[in-house]
Protein backbone atom coordinates (compact mmCIF):
# COMPACT_ATOMS: atom_id res chain seq x y z
CA UNK A 1 0.00 0.00 0.00
CA UNK A 2 1.27 3.33 -0.65
CA UNK A 3 1.63 5.95 1.95
CA UNK A 4 -0.95 8.36 0.77
CA UNK A 5 -3.51 5.29 0.80
CA UNK A 6 -2.39 4.62 4.52
CA UNK A 7 -3.10 7.38 5.92
CA UNK A 8 -6.31 7.65 4.16
CA UNK A 9 -6.95 4.10 5.99
CA UNK A 10 -5.46 5.90 9.26
CA UNK A 11 -8.07 9.04 9.10
CA UNK A 12 -10.67 6.34 10.03
CA UNK A 13 -9.37 4.95 13.00
CA UNK A 14 -8.62 8.43 14.04
CA UNK A 15 -11.57 9.87 13.32
CA UNK A 16 -13.61 7.56 15.62
CA UNK A 17 -11.16 8.34 18.75
CA UNK A 18 -11.76 11.63 21.21
CA UNK A 19 -8.61 13.80 22.37
CA UNK A 20 -9.73 13.38 25.90
CA UNK A 21 -9.33 9.70 25.52
CA UNK A 22 -6.01 10.03 24.08
CA UNK A 23 -5.00 12.07 26.91
CA UNK A 24 -7.12 9.60 29.38
CA UNK A 25 -5.21 6.39 28.12
CA UNK A 26 -1.82 7.61 27.54
CA UNK A 27 -0.21 9.76 30.44
CA UNK A 28 3.10 10.12 28.58
CA UNK A 29 0.86 11.27 25.67
CA UNK A 30 2.52 15.04 26.57
CA UNK A 31 5.83 13.49 26.33
CA UNK A 32 5.88 11.74 23.39
CA UNK A 33 4.10 14.58 21.42
CA UNK A 34 6.15 17.50 22.50
CA UNK A 35 9.32 18.85 20.75
CA UNK A 36 11.75 22.05 21.88
CA UNK A 37 14.14 23.87 20.62
CA UNK A 38 16.48 26.50 22.25
CA UNK A 39 13.60 29.53 23.54
CA UNK A 40 10.53 27.45 22.40
CA UNK A 41 7.97 24.62 23.59
CA UNK A 42 6.40 23.01 20.89
CA UNK A 43 3.54 21.11 22.52
CA UNK A 44 1.57 19.32 19.71
CA UNK A 45 -0.06 16.44 21.65
CA UNK A 46 -4.00 18.03 21.69
CA UNK A 47 -3.72 16.84 17.96
CA UNK A 48 -5.70 14.28 16.56
CA UNK A 49 -2.95 11.74 16.09
CA UNK A 50 -1.52 8.54 17.57
CA UNK A 51 1.96 7.32 17.00
CA UNK A 52 1.09 5.44 14.18
CA UNK A 53 -0.18 8.64 12.63
CA UNK A 54 3.16 10.49 13.43
CA UNK A 55 5.02 7.76 11.82
CA UNK A 56 3.28 7.51 8.76
CA UNK A 57 3.41 11.19 8.39
CA UNK A 58 7.68 10.81 8.67
CA UNK A 59 7.35 8.06 6.19
CA UNK A 60 5.42 10.48 4.07
CA UNK A 61 7.85 13.07 4.15
CA UNK A 62 10.72 10.77 3.56
CA UNK A 63 9.04 9.17 0.54
CA UNK A 64 8.26 12.97 -0.66
CA UNK A 65 12.01 13.68 -0.23
CA UNK A 66 11.55 16.44 1.96
CA UNK A 67 15.04 16.01 2.86
CA UNK A 68 16.92 16.24 -0.43
CA UNK A 69 14.55 19.26 -1.18
CA UNK A 70 15.83 20.94 2.52
CA UNK A 71 19.13 20.34 1.26
CA UNK A 72 18.06 21.52 -2.25
CA UNK A 73 16.87 25.26 -0.69
CA UNK A 74 19.83 25.30 1.04
CA UNK A 75 22.71 24.65 -1.59
CA UNK A 76 21.02 27.57 -3.68
CA UNK A 77 19.40 25.02 -6.37
CA UNK A 78 17.36 26.41 -8.81
CA UNK A 79 14.06 24.88 -7.23
CA UNK A 80 11.66 28.11 -7.72
CA UNK A 81 11.14 25.38 -11.20
CA UNK A 82 8.77 27.61 -12.76
CA UNK A 83 10.57 31.05 -12.34
CA UNK A 84 14.02 29.24 -12.84
CA UNK A 85 15.07 31.10 -9.80
CA UNK A 86 17.14 29.72 -6.48
CA UNK A 87 15.38 30.51 -3.36
CA UNK A 88 17.95 31.91 -0.93
CA UNK A 89 16.42 34.13 1.77
CA UNK A 90 18.13 31.76 3.97
CA UNK A 91 21.25 33.33 2.92
CA UNK A 92 20.14 37.10 3.76
CA UNK A 93 20.87 35.36 7.47
CA UNK A 94 23.88 32.90 6.73
CA UNK A 95 25.79 33.99 9.85
CA UNK A 96 28.73 31.59 9.82
CA UNK A 97 29.13 33.35 6.25
CA UNK A 98 29.69 29.96 4.51
CA UNK A 99 29.97 30.19 0.67
CA UNK A 100 26.15 29.92 -1.26
CA UNK A 101 26.79 29.37 -4.73
CA UNK A 102 23.96 30.70 -7.36
CA UNK A 103 25.33 30.01 -11.34
CA UNK A 104 28.65 29.07 -10.02
CA UNK A 105 29.24 32.68 -7.60
CA UNK A 106 29.18 32.79 -4.37
CA UNK A 107 26.57 35.39 -3.31
CA UNK A 108 27.68 36.27 0.33
CA UNK A 109 30.05 39.04 -0.49
CA UNK A 110 26.93 40.85 -1.82
CA UNK A 111 24.54 40.41 0.97
CA UNK A 112 27.39 41.55 3.21
CA UNK A 113 27.90 44.32 1.74
CA UNK A 114 24.35 45.42 1.51
CA UNK A 115 24.03 44.87 5.23
CA UNK A 116 26.92 47.21 5.62
CA UNK A 117 25.50 49.34 3.64
CA UNK A 118 22.36 49.18 5.54
CA UNK A 119 24.49 49.67 9.04
CA UNK A 120 25.85 52.69 8.00
CA UNK A 121 22.61 54.05 6.89
CA UNK A 122 20.32 52.97 9.59
CA UNK A 123 22.68 54.43 12.31
CA UNK A 124 23.35 57.69 10.34
CA UNK A 125 19.70 58.04 10.51
CA UNK A 126 19.29 57.13 14.20
CA UNK A 127 22.04 58.96 15.76
CA UNK A 128 20.81 62.21 13.72
CA UNK A 129 23.90 62.74 11.30
CA UNK A 130 22.00 61.99 8.16
CA UNK A 131 19.39 64.70 7.98
CA UNK A 132 16.69 66.45 5.81
CA UNK A 133 17.72 69.18 3.36
CA UNK A 134 17.01 71.99 5.49
CA UNK A 135 19.48 70.56 7.87
CA UNK A 136 16.69 68.92 10.58
CA UNK A 137 16.74 65.38 12.42
CA UNK A 138 14.87 62.54 10.89
CA UNK A 139 11.50 62.18 12.48
CA UNK A 140 9.30 59.79 10.46
CA UNK A 141 10.56 56.89 8.06
CA UNK A 142 7.89 55.89 5.74
CA UNK A 143 8.18 52.85 4.47
CA UNK A 144 6.49 52.38 1.23
CA UNK A 145 5.94 49.29 -0.80
CA UNK A 146 3.05 46.62 -0.87
CA UNK A 147 2.74 42.70 0.11
CA UNK A 148 6.37 41.34 1.01
CA UNK A 149 7.68 44.93 0.34
CA UNK A 150 5.44 45.80 3.39
CA UNK A 151 3.66 43.30 5.32
CA UNK A 152 7.30 41.86 6.19
CA UNK A 153 8.33 45.26 7.75
CA UNK A 154 5.07 46.50 9.36
CA UNK A 155 4.75 42.66 11.01
CA UNK A 156 8.18 43.25 12.41
CA UNK A 157 8.40 46.87 13.50
CA UNK A 158 5.30 46.23 15.26
CA UNK A 159 6.25 43.13 16.82
CA UNK A 160 9.99 44.20 17.90
CA UNK A 161 8.05 47.83 18.90
CA UNK A 162 10.01 47.40 22.71
CA UNK A 163 12.94 47.47 20.93
CA UNK A 164 12.43 50.46 18.54
CA UNK A 165 13.79 54.04 18.93
CA UNK A 166 11.43 56.66 20.60
CA UNK A 167 12.53 59.87 18.74
CA UNK A 168 11.10 58.05 15.34
CA UNK A 169 7.58 57.25 13.92
CA UNK A 170 7.17 54.22 11.56
CA UNK A 171 5.07 54.70 9.45
CA UNK A 172 3.83 51.72 6.33
CA UNK A 173 1.81 52.89 3.48
CA UNK A 174 0.63 50.07 1.21
CA UNK A 175 -2.99 50.62 0.17
CA UNK A 176 -3.61 52.16 -3.55
CA UNK A 177 -6.86 53.41 -1.54
CA UNK A 178 -5.28 57.34 -1.28
CA UNK A 179 -7.10 57.23 2.25
CA UNK A 180 -3.60 55.40 3.33
CA UNK A 181 -0.97 57.84 1.61
CA UNK A 182 -2.92 60.98 2.67
CA UNK A 183 -3.40 60.07 6.23
CA UNK A 184 -0.12 59.02 6.40
CA UNK A 185 1.21 62.27 5.30
CA UNK A 186 -1.38 64.11 7.95
CA UNK A 187 1.15 62.89 10.34
CA UNK A 188 4.51 63.60 8.91
CA UNK A 189 6.11 67.49 8.28
CA UNK A 190 8.15 66.76 4.89
CA UNK A 191 11.46 68.62 6.72
CA UNK A 192 11.70 65.80 8.92
CA UNK A 193 10.28 62.77 6.75
CA UNK A 194 12.38 59.86 5.08
CA UNK A 195 10.52 58.01 2.89
CA UNK A 196 11.80 53.96 2.12
CA UNK A 197 10.39 53.00 -1.53
CA UNK A 198 10.25 49.34 -1.27
CA UNK A 199 9.70 47.51 -4.69
CA UNK A 200 10.94 44.35 -5.31
CA UNK A 201 9.96 45.05 -9.10
CA UNK A 202 9.81 48.63 -8.72
CA UNK A 203 7.01 48.74 -11.18
CA UNK A 204 4.12 47.90 -8.54
CA UNK A 205 1.27 50.18 -9.48
CA UNK A 206 0.26 50.55 -5.78
CA UNK A 207 3.46 51.16 -4.60
CA UNK A 208 4.40 53.38 -7.52
CA UNK A 209 1.47 55.63 -7.53
CA UNK A 210 1.99 56.43 -3.44
CA UNK A 211 5.77 57.22 -3.89
CA UNK A 212 4.93 59.68 -7.04
CA UNK A 213 1.77 61.21 -4.46
CA UNK A 214 4.60 61.17 -1.61
CA UNK A 215 7.73 62.99 -3.75
CA UNK A 216 5.18 65.70 -4.55
CA UNK A 217 4.09 66.52 -1.22
CA UNK A 218 7.24 67.16 -0.38
CA UNK A 219 8.53 68.68 -3.51
CA UNK A 220 5.86 70.82 -3.24
CA UNK A 221 7.47 72.12 -0.02
CA UNK A 222 11.25 71.57 -0.45
CA UNK A 223 11.94 71.32 -4.32
CA UNK A 224 13.36 68.76 -6.04
CA UNK A 225 16.46 69.03 -5.28
CA UNK A 226 15.13 67.69 -1.68
CA UNK A 227 14.42 64.50 -2.85
CA UNK A 228 17.81 62.73 -2.44
CA UNK A 229 17.63 63.63 1.09
CA UNK A 230 13.80 62.07 1.77
CA UNK A 231 14.08 59.39 -0.44
CA UNK A 232 15.33 56.26 -0.73
CA UNK A 233 14.56 52.80 -2.27
CA UNK A 234 14.99 48.79 -1.87
CA UNK A 235 14.91 47.46 -5.07
CA UNK A 236 16.29 44.91 -7.49
CA UNK A 237 15.58 46.93 -10.68
CA UNK A 238 18.41 49.80 -10.46
CA UNK A 239 17.05 51.19 -14.01
CA UNK A 240 13.63 51.63 -12.74
CA UNK A 241 15.22 53.58 -9.19
CA UNK A 242 17.03 56.08 -11.42
CA UNK A 243 13.86 56.48 -13.79
CA UNK A 244 12.11 57.53 -10.57
CA UNK A 245 14.62 60.05 -9.55
CA UNK A 246 16.06 58.49 -6.62
CA UNK A 247 19.99 58.20 -7.06
CA UNK A 248 21.26 54.92 -7.02
CA UNK A 249 24.01 55.67 -4.24
CA UNK A 250 20.27 55.68 -2.05
CA UNK A 251 19.38 52.46 -3.24
CA UNK A 252 19.48 48.65 -1.56
CA UNK A 253 19.37 46.11 -3.18
CA UNK A 254 18.43 42.81 -3.14
CA UNK A 255 18.25 39.80 -5.38
CA UNK A 256 16.14 37.28 -7.84
CA UNK A 257 16.45 34.43 -5.35
CA UNK A 258 14.93 36.52 -2.49
CA UNK A 259 11.42 36.05 -3.27
CA UNK A 260 9.04 38.97 -2.10
CA UNK A 261 7.13 37.61 0.96
CA UNK A 262 10.87 36.34 2.40
CA UNK A 263 12.27 39.49 2.11
CA UNK A 264 12.37 40.76 5.48
CA UNK A 265 15.76 39.51 6.01
CA UNK A 266 17.47 41.46 3.76
CA UNK A 267 17.30 45.46 2.29
CA UNK A 268 13.24 45.12 2.76
CA UNK A 269 14.33 44.90 6.82
CA UNK A 270 15.74 48.56 6.30
CA UNK A 271 12.78 50.33 8.20
CA UNK A 272 13.11 48.00 11.31
CA UNK A 273 16.97 47.82 11.25
CA UNK A 274 16.66 52.18 11.88
CA UNK A 275 13.66 51.72 14.63
CA UNK A 276 15.83 48.83 16.41
CA UNK A 277 19.31 49.30 15.43
CA UNK A 278 22.12 47.16 13.48
CA UNK A 279 22.55 44.77 16.34
CA UNK A 280 19.02 43.85 17.13
CA UNK A 281 18.87 43.24 13.40
CA UNK A 282 21.78 40.87 13.50
CA UNK A 283 20.08 39.35 16.84
CA UNK A 284 16.76 38.58 14.25
CA UNK A 285 18.87 37.48 11.78
CA UNK A 286 20.74 35.21 14.78
CA UNK A 287 17.44 33.52 16.10
CA UNK A 288 16.45 32.73 11.79
CA UNK A 289 19.91 31.24 11.43
CA UNK A 290 19.53 29.10 14.10
CA UNK A 291 16.45 27.40 13.32
CA UNK A 292 17.40 27.13 9.78
CA UNK A 293 20.26 25.06 11.09
CA UNK A 294 17.58 22.93 13.66
CA UNK A 295 15.89 23.30 10.50
CA UNK A 296 18.25 21.66 8.26
CA UNK A 297 20.41 19.32 10.73
CA UNK A 298 17.41 17.73 13.23
CA UNK A 299 15.70 14.40 12.91
CA UNK A 300 12.80 15.15 11.33
CA UNK A 301 10.81 13.17 14.91
CA UNK A 302 12.23 16.54 16.72
CA UNK A 303 12.55 18.78 13.68
CA UNK A 304 9.60 21.43 14.92
CA UNK A 305 9.22 23.23 11.31
CA UNK A 306 8.49 19.52 9.82
CA UNK A 307 6.30 18.77 12.85
CA UNK A 308 3.98 21.94 12.29
CA UNK A 309 4.39 21.33 8.44
CA UNK A 310 3.21 17.47 9.01
CA UNK A 311 0.28 18.19 10.81
CA UNK A 312 -1.06 20.99 8.71
CA UNK A 313 -1.06 18.43 5.87
CA UNK A 314 -2.88 15.82 7.86
CA UNK A 315 -5.19 18.02 9.24
CA UNK A 316 -5.53 19.40 5.19
CA UNK A 317 -5.03 16.23 2.56
CA UNK A 318 -6.38 13.39 4.89
CA UNK A 319 -8.86 15.03 7.44
CA UNK A 320 -10.66 17.72 5.29
CA UNK A 321 -10.02 20.85 7.00
CA UNK A 322 -9.48 23.89 4.89
CA UNK A 323 -9.12 26.52 7.11
CA UNK A 324 -6.43 27.20 10.35
CA UNK A 325 -5.86 29.96 12.87
CA UNK A 326 -2.48 31.48 14.21
CA UNK A 327 -3.54 33.31 17.51
CA UNK A 328 -0.60 34.76 18.99
CA UNK A 329 -1.06 35.55 22.98
CA UNK A 330 0.82 38.48 22.10
CA UNK A 331 -0.22 41.85 21.24
CA UNK A 332 3.41 42.71 19.85
CA UNK A 333 2.51 39.73 17.37
CA UNK A 334 -1.22 41.41 16.35
CA UNK A 335 -0.09 41.68 12.85
CA UNK A 336 1.46 37.66 12.49
CA UNK A 337 -1.95 35.96 11.02
CA UNK A 338 -1.72 38.83 8.53
CA UNK A 339 1.33 38.32 7.39
CA UNK A 340 1.38 34.69 7.70
CA UNK A 341 -1.48 35.38 5.35
CA UNK A 342 0.62 35.72 2.49
CA UNK A 343 3.44 33.89 3.61
CA UNK A 344 1.39 30.89 3.52
CA UNK A 345 -1.66 31.36 1.22
CA UNK A 346 0.63 32.95 -1.61
CA UNK A 347 3.11 30.18 -1.35
CA UNK A 348 0.71 26.82 -1.04
CA UNK A 349 -1.92 28.41 -2.41
CA UNK A 350 -1.62 26.58 -5.75
CA UNK A 351 -3.43 24.12 -7.85
CA UNK A 352 -0.29 23.51 -10.49
CA UNK A 353 1.81 20.72 -9.24
CA UNK A 354 5.85 21.19 -10.70
CA UNK A 355 5.16 18.88 -13.20
CA UNK A 356 2.14 21.00 -14.63
CA UNK A 357 -0.22 18.14 -13.54
CA UNK A 358 -2.85 19.80 -11.96
CA UNK A 359 -3.60 18.74 -8.15
CA UNK A 360 -6.62 16.25 -7.24
CA UNK A 361 -6.16 16.97 -3.52
CA UNK A 362 -6.46 20.01 -1.54
CA UNK A 363 -3.41 22.68 -0.88
CA UNK A 364 -2.66 25.27 1.27
CA UNK A 365 -5.32 26.03 3.72
CA UNK A 366 -7.56 29.30 4.22
CA UNK A 367 -5.38 30.91 7.00
CA UNK A 368 -7.16 33.27 9.84
CA UNK A 369 -6.15 34.92 13.06
CA UNK A 370 -6.14 37.66 16.00
CA UNK A 371 -4.45 38.25 18.87
CA UNK A 372 -5.37 36.85 21.66
CA UNK A 373 -7.39 37.47 23.74
CA UNK A 374 -9.57 39.68 21.38
CA UNK A 375 -10.53 36.66 19.05
CA UNK A 376 -11.69 34.91 22.17
CA UNK A 377 -14.26 37.64 21.95
CA UNK A 378 -15.20 37.41 18.27
CA UNK A 379 -14.87 34.13 15.94
CA UNK A 380 -13.74 31.80 18.69
CA UNK A 381 -16.96 30.52 18.94
CA UNK A 382 -17.13 29.25 15.78
CA UNK A 383 -13.83 26.96 16.68
CA UNK A 384 -15.49 25.82 19.78
CA UNK A 385 -19.50 24.89 18.52
CA UNK A 386 -18.92 25.57 15.18
CA UNK A 387 -19.08 22.76 12.55
CA UNK A 388 -15.62 23.27 10.55
CA UNK A 389 -12.65 21.63 11.47
CA UNK A 390 -10.12 24.43 12.03
CA UNK A 391 -6.37 23.21 13.45
CA UNK A 392 -4.94 26.06 15.49
CA UNK A 393 -1.69 27.13 16.35
CA UNK A 394 -1.57 29.40 19.97
CA UNK A 395 1.79 31.29 20.41
CA UNK A 396 2.72 32.96 23.54
CA UNK A 397 5.92 34.56 25.34
CA UNK A 398 6.33 32.97 29.07
CA UNK A 399 7.67 36.49 29.85
CA UNK A 400 5.88 39.62 29.28
CA UNK A 401 8.03 42.55 27.83
CA UNK A 402 5.49 44.95 30.33
CA UNK A 403 5.12 43.20 33.06
CA UNK A 404 1.79 45.23 34.16
CA UNK A 405 -0.50 44.29 37.03
CA UNK A 406 -1.83 41.36 36.62
CA UNK A 407 -2.60 41.40 32.83
CA UNK A 408 0.41 38.72 31.72
CA UNK A 409 -0.84 36.10 34.20
CA UNK A 410 -4.79 36.44 33.04
CA UNK A 411 -3.51 36.35 29.55
CA UNK A 412 -1.45 32.99 30.03
CA UNK A 413 -4.52 31.94 31.68
CA UNK A 414 -6.87 32.41 28.70
CA UNK A 415 -3.77 31.11 26.63
CA UNK A 416 -3.29 27.50 28.05
CA UNK A 417 -7.18 27.57 28.98
CA UNK A 418 -8.24 27.35 24.96
CA UNK A 419 -6.52 24.17 23.91
CA UNK A 420 -7.78 22.43 26.83
CA UNK A 421 -10.99 23.51 26.26
CA UNK A 422 -11.27 22.71 22.72
CA UNK A 423 -9.48 19.34 23.56
CA UNK A 424 -11.60 17.97 26.01
CA UNK A 425 -14.80 20.11 25.68
CA UNK A 426 -17.59 19.69 28.11
CA UNK A 427 -20.62 16.55 27.38
CA UNK A 428 -24.26 16.87 27.94
CA UNK A 429 -24.05 15.38 31.18
CA UNK A 430 -21.03 17.28 32.76
CA UNK A 431 -23.67 20.05 31.47
CA UNK A 432 -26.58 18.35 33.37
CA UNK A 433 -24.87 18.17 36.81
CA UNK A 434 -24.16 21.87 36.78
CA UNK A 435 -28.12 22.00 36.86
CA UNK A 436 -28.32 23.42 33.31
CA UNK A 437 -32.51 22.92 32.40
CA UNK A 438 -32.43 20.27 29.97
CA UNK A 439 -34.01 22.92 27.19
CA UNK A 440 -30.64 24.22 27.57
CA UNK A 441 -28.13 21.60 27.59
CA UNK A 442 -27.43 21.72 24.18
CA UNK A 443 -26.23 24.81 23.54
CA UNK A 444 -23.86 24.57 26.74
CA UNK A 445 -22.46 21.09 25.35
CA UNK A 446 -19.22 21.33 23.77
CA UNK A 447 -18.05 18.34 21.41
CA UNK A 448 -14.37 19.17 22.08
CA UNK A 449 -11.86 17.06 20.18
CA UNK A 450 -10.42 20.03 18.50
CA UNK A 451 -6.98 19.81 17.98
CA UNK A 452 -4.46 22.78 18.41
CA UNK A 453 -0.63 23.47 18.67
CA UNK A 454 1.04 25.13 21.52
CA UNK A 455 3.99 27.32 20.94
CA UNK A 456 5.56 28.48 24.18
CA UNK A 457 8.53 30.99 23.50
CA UNK A 458 10.78 32.45 26.51
CA UNK A 459 10.18 36.15 25.82
CA UNK A 460 9.62 38.11 22.76
CA UNK A 461 13.26 39.20 22.05
CA UNK A 462 14.69 39.63 18.19
CA UNK A 463 16.73 36.54 18.79
CA UNK A 464 13.06 34.61 19.64
CA UNK A 465 11.55 36.53 16.95
CA UNK A 466 13.51 35.94 13.58
CA UNK A 467 13.28 32.20 15.17
CA UNK A 468 9.43 32.20 15.32
CA UNK A 469 9.64 33.90 11.48
CA UNK A 470 12.19 31.55 10.13
CA UNK A 471 9.94 28.59 11.79
CA UNK A 472 6.90 29.40 9.83
CA UNK A 473 8.46 29.78 6.79
CA UNK A 474 10.03 26.14 6.66
CA UNK A 475 6.87 25.24 8.04
CA UNK A 476 5.07 26.26 4.96
CA UNK A 477 8.24 25.05 2.52
CA UNK A 478 7.81 21.08 3.94
CA UNK A 479 4.50 21.74 2.78
CA UNK A 480 5.44 22.65 -0.46
CA UNK A 481 7.41 19.33 -0.79
CA UNK A 482 4.77 17.30 0.21
CA UNK A 483 1.89 18.97 -2.17
CA UNK A 484 4.31 19.55 -5.08
CA UNK A 485 4.03 23.10 -5.73
CA UNK A 486 6.33 25.21 -6.04
CA UNK A 487 5.64 27.38 -2.84
CA UNK A 488 8.01 30.53 -4.54
CA UNK A 489 5.73 31.72 -7.29
CA UNK A 490 2.54 33.82 -7.45
CA UNK A 491 0.69 33.47 -11.01
CA UNK A 492 -2.46 33.79 -9.04
CA UNK A 493 -2.56 37.53 -7.90
CA UNK A 494 -1.46 38.43 -11.90
CA UNK A 495 -5.15 37.94 -13.49
CA UNK A 496 -6.93 40.38 -11.22
CA UNK A 497 -4.12 43.25 -11.73
CA UNK A 498 -4.19 42.69 -15.70
CA UNK A 499 -7.99 42.93 -15.91
CA UNK A 500 -7.15 46.47 -13.27
CA UNK A 501 -5.27 47.79 -16.09
CA UNK A 502 -8.04 47.44 -18.90
CA UNK A 503 -10.66 48.73 -16.21
CA UNK A 504 -9.24 51.75 -15.70
CA UNK A 505 -9.15 53.37 -18.77
CA UNK A 506 -12.61 52.52 -19.54
CA UNK A 507 -13.41 54.40 -16.03
CA UNK A 508 -11.90 57.54 -17.00
CA UNK A 509 -13.48 57.82 -20.41
CA UNK A 510 -17.23 57.62 -19.99
CA UNK A 511 -17.76 57.02 -24.13
CA UNK A 512 -14.93 54.24 -24.11
CA UNK A 513 -16.96 51.10 -25.60
CA UNK A 514 -17.17 48.20 -22.97
CA UNK A 515 -17.38 44.45 -23.31
CA UNK A 516 -17.42 42.48 -20.00
CA UNK A 517 -20.58 40.40 -18.62
CA UNK A 518 -22.91 42.15 -17.61
CA UNK A 519 -22.30 42.82 -14.21
CA UNK A 520 -18.88 44.19 -14.77
CA UNK A 521 -20.35 46.22 -17.84
CA UNK A 522 -23.18 47.36 -14.68
CA UNK A 523 -20.20 48.14 -12.69
CA UNK A 524 -18.28 50.43 -14.47
CA UNK A 525 -21.10 52.38 -15.93
CA UNK A 526 -22.90 52.80 -12.32
CA UNK A 527 -19.00 54.42 -11.35
CA UNK A 528 -18.20 56.04 -14.37
CA UNK A 529 -22.02 58.00 -14.28
CA UNK A 530 -21.73 58.80 -10.44
CA UNK A 531 -17.99 60.00 -10.70
CA UNK A 532 -19.06 62.40 -13.71
CA UNK A 533 -21.83 63.77 -11.63
CA UNK A 534 -19.74 64.35 -9.07
CA UNK A 535 -17.08 66.07 -11.31
CA UNK A 536 -19.88 67.92 -12.52
CA UNK A 537 -21.14 68.55 -9.08
CA UNK A 538 -17.46 70.14 -8.12
O1 LIG B 1 1.00 40.81 -5.50
C1 LIG B 1 2.04 39.93 -5.51
C2 LIG B 1 3.40 40.49 -5.23
O2 LIG B 1 4.22 40.17 -6.30
C3 LIG B 1 3.96 39.93 -3.95
O3 LIG B 1 4.47 38.67 -4.06
C4 LIG B 1 4.96 40.95 -3.61
O4 LIG B 1 5.36 40.80 -2.30
C5 LIG B 1 4.17 42.21 -3.90
O5 LIG B 1 3.43 41.88 -5.05
C6 LIG B 1 4.97 43.45 -4.09
O6 LIG B 1 5.83 43.38 -5.19
P1 LIG B 1 7.03 44.40 -5.35
O7 LIG B 1 7.93 44.24 -4.17
O8 LIG B 1 7.69 44.03 -6.63
O9 LIG B 1 6.46 45.80 -5.39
Amino acid sequence: MRIYEKLLAHKDEIKQTHLRKLFQDDPERFNRFHAEFNHFLLDYSKNNITQKTMDLLFELARESGLKEAINDMFEGKKINTSENRAVLHTALRNRDNHPIYVDGQDVMPEINRVLQQMKTFSTQVRTGKWRGATGKRIKNVVNIGIGGSDLGPAMASDALAFYRIDTINFHFVSNIDGTDITETLKKCNPETTLFIISSKTFTTQETITNALTAREWLVNTLGSEAVSKHFVAVSTNTKAVSEFGINPENMFVFWDFVGGRYSLWGAIGLSLMIGIGYRNFIEMLEGAFAMDNHFKNTPFEQNLPVILGLLGIWYTTYLGAETYAVLPYDQYLRKLPLYLQQLDMESNGKHAKKDGHFVDYPTGPILFGEAGTNGQHSFYQLIHQGTHLIPTDFIAPIHSLNETGQQHDILLANFVAQPEALMRGKTADEVRAEGVPENLVPFKTFEGNRPSNTILIDKMTPWTFGALIALYEHKIFVQGVIWNVDSFDQFGVELGKQLAKNILPELLDKNKEISHDSSTNALIERIRKSRSELKRIK
